[in-house]
């Protein structure tokens, strides 16, 4: 597997990898922003207000398609007045700079409004996945100390039981045409727009000062709010040129969701920062409806993920085959191992590579990837994009040789690194616990191209789909279901999804293990956390297997599930 080779396709906006990366420089990137010569330092004014100001006012910025297939459009002159009527409409509802301003909404033009509007004012943008159920939702609100909500009526159905814990809670927006008087706290979102003025004179910021929160798992408690400053835009756009390759005239279709990070580095802040048209859609998938788009709005440049494109290559040649797309030039994927067969798949029915980026919710934008003009090895990450030095590293933070297996570390200092988690320094220095190195969690090897191939989670992190779930989240969640005595909870390897959630659950006395109560128990994870992170499997067992001290061991779980060695136990059991 390691000697197929595909050769480089042509020269693209990145001439020369070898070139570069001698060459290469932050700074070099930085005369293209309007900071670099007086304006403010804002990404919303880089990624919007700059192109508005400029010939590209009439360009369309965002495609918008709804599930039912209603089509919008807007240009970046559209989208400046947007984003000042909404950072007013803050401004006006008392919010301050260092507000987080959740944005709970599916993949509509509103969210795309708030998020810059937010960024104007000097707000962090909070995006939530729109899957998410009440119980997720309340975590990462308490834990951000939410002031402000943008959602929509049903969305806001689901919060509701959960407003009183909101103390820090100011108000609630809801995105409709509501005229009616609006619940407690709430204002309507058209009313407050329709009231506040086009012109607003953008926040200048500092550069760590944050732009966004994304909540992301680990393995031990909930999940932590990994917060980005407006300095990250220095990578997106550098990387948005050298790997998604974006070109004035493209039209560019990122598959992922606000509420992760693809979603905001790279499905809005990066494309937008080189003038880019962006495709949005707001259904969910299916593979005629996807194609479809591709062919319509003669996608040039694709930026979507292993599960997407293995599910597209389950549905058939038959399928593709009854599409076109000569307007495509360039696709790349991120979240999760991109198998070879994936990329043979592609090269055959779409004539493309695919080109494979790897990088994490903490790393802001991408760090290790795959180049047009570079010759791509089916199943390897690629190599370290240019100002940026990854190593494979042993618990000293020694530098391993080609070949070693080793924990996937890059020296800290690339731009776009978060600038901290949410209230929790202790969880911050941890990811930098081996000395002179960011520590990914992730393992891997080099090879003696200096090519990385990823091995697998040094730790307990569920990748299914390529979201990335926290076993103790789901955990939590299974323990408030009156059966449930002790959960543990693992991924467990699925060839269409990567991974998929396998929970071990022992009961209290009076239940009886049956298929009707795992359906039920499954049913309640799925309503109260996410529709993405619920056990597909679980088993019943008399007892889990934890440590001295009471934890569970999620290892011995999957190794037993794998039907592996377990191992030398009593190492584990401290
Ligand atoms: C984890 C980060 C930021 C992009 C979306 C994911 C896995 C990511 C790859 C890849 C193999 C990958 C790693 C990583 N991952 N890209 N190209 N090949 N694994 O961000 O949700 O924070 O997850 O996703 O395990 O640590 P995330």
């Amino acid at each position: 597997m390691e000697n197929e080779t595909l050769p480089s396709e042509r020269a693209g906006n990145l001439e020369s990898y070898e070139k570069a990366c001698k060459d290469f420089t932050w700074a070099s990137g930085e005369e293209e922003f309007e900071w670099s010569s007086g304006g403010p330092y804002n990404i919303a004014h880089e990624a919007i207000d700059k192109h508005a100001s400029s010939w590209r006012k009439n360009k369309v910025a965002l495609y918008w398609e709804s599930a039912s297939g209603k089509m919008r459009k807007f240009t970046f002159g559209e989208m400046r007045r947007e984003t000042n009527r909404f950072a007013n409409t803050l401004v006006g509802l008392g919010a301050k700079r260092g507000d987080r301003v959740f944005v709970y909404l599916d993949r509509i033009p509103e969210a795309y409004i708030t998020a810059f509007g937010t960024m104007k004012m000097g707000g962090i943008f909070a995006p939530i996945f729109s899957a998410l159920g009440p119980d997720g939702v309340r975590d990462r609100m308490l834990d951000a100390g939410a002031r402000f909500l943008v959602t929509t009526p049903q969305l806001f159905e689901r919060v509701q039981p959960v407003m009183e814990s909101l103390t820090e809670l100011s108000t609630v927006i809801l995105v409709s045409a509501g005229t009616e008087q609006a619940p407690d706290k709430c204002v309507w979102f058209r009313e407050l727009m329709r009231a506040s003025s086009p012109d607003f004179e953008t926040e200048r910021m500092a550069p760590h000062e944050p732009y966004v929160i994304h909540y992301t798992s680990g393995t031990t408690g909930k999940p932590k709010g990994v917060l980005h400053g407006h300095k990250a835009m220095v990578q997106q756009l550098v990387t948005s040129k050298f790997v998604l390759d974006l070109k004035e005239g493209d039209t560019y279709w990122c598959t992922s969701d606000p509420g992760w990070v693809t979603g905001t580095s790279y499905g809005m802040v990066g494309p937008w920062l080189l003038g880019s048209s962006l495709l949005s859609y707001e259904g969910r998938f299916d593979p005629r409806t996807w194609y479809s788009l591709l062919e319509r709005y003669e996608v040039t440049v694709w930026y979507t993920a292993p599960t997407a494109l293995r599910m597209l290559m389950k549905a058939g040649d038959d399928l593709v085959g009854e599409f076109s797309f000569p307007s495509l030039r360039h696709v790349c994927s991120v979240g999760e191992p991109l198998n070879p067969e994936v990329i043979r798949w592609a090269m055959r029915t779409m004539g493309k590579r695919v080109h494979d980026t790897w990088w994490q919710t903490e790393t802001g934008a991408m760090l290790i990837c795959n180049y047009p003009c570079s010759t791509i090895k089916p199943g390897s990450m690629g190599r370290p994009i240019p100002g940026i030095q990854a190593g494979i590293v042993d618990e000293e933070g020694q530098d391993l040789p080609p070949g070693r297996e080793g924990f996937l570390a890059v020296r800290p200092g690339w731009p776009s690194m978060m600038v901290g988690i949410w209230r929790n320094a202790p969880r911050y220095r941890e990811y930098f616990k081996i000395p002179g190195w960011y520590v990914s969690g992730d393992m891997a090897f080099r090879d003696e191209e200096g090519y990385f191939w990823f091995l697998g989670r040094a730790d307990d992190v569920i990748k299914s789909s390529g979201e990335r779930i926290g076993p103790f989240e789901v955990e939590s969640a299974l323990l408030e279901h009156p059966a449930v005595a002790e959960a543990g909870v693992i991924g467990k390897p699925d060839e269409i999804r990567g991974e998929i959630v396998k929970a071990f659950v022992s009961l209290r006395p009076g239940y009886v293990p049956s298929d009707w109560l795992k359906a039920e128990v499954s049913q309640f994870v799925k309503q109260k956390l996410a529709a993405y992170a619920y056990p597909k499997e679980i088993d019943f067992v008399d007892s889990l297997p934890k440590t001295r001290s009471g934890k569970i061991l999620r290892r011995v779980l999957k190794a037993r599930e794998l039907g592996q060695e377990v191992g030398d136990l009593s190492t584990l059991e401290k």
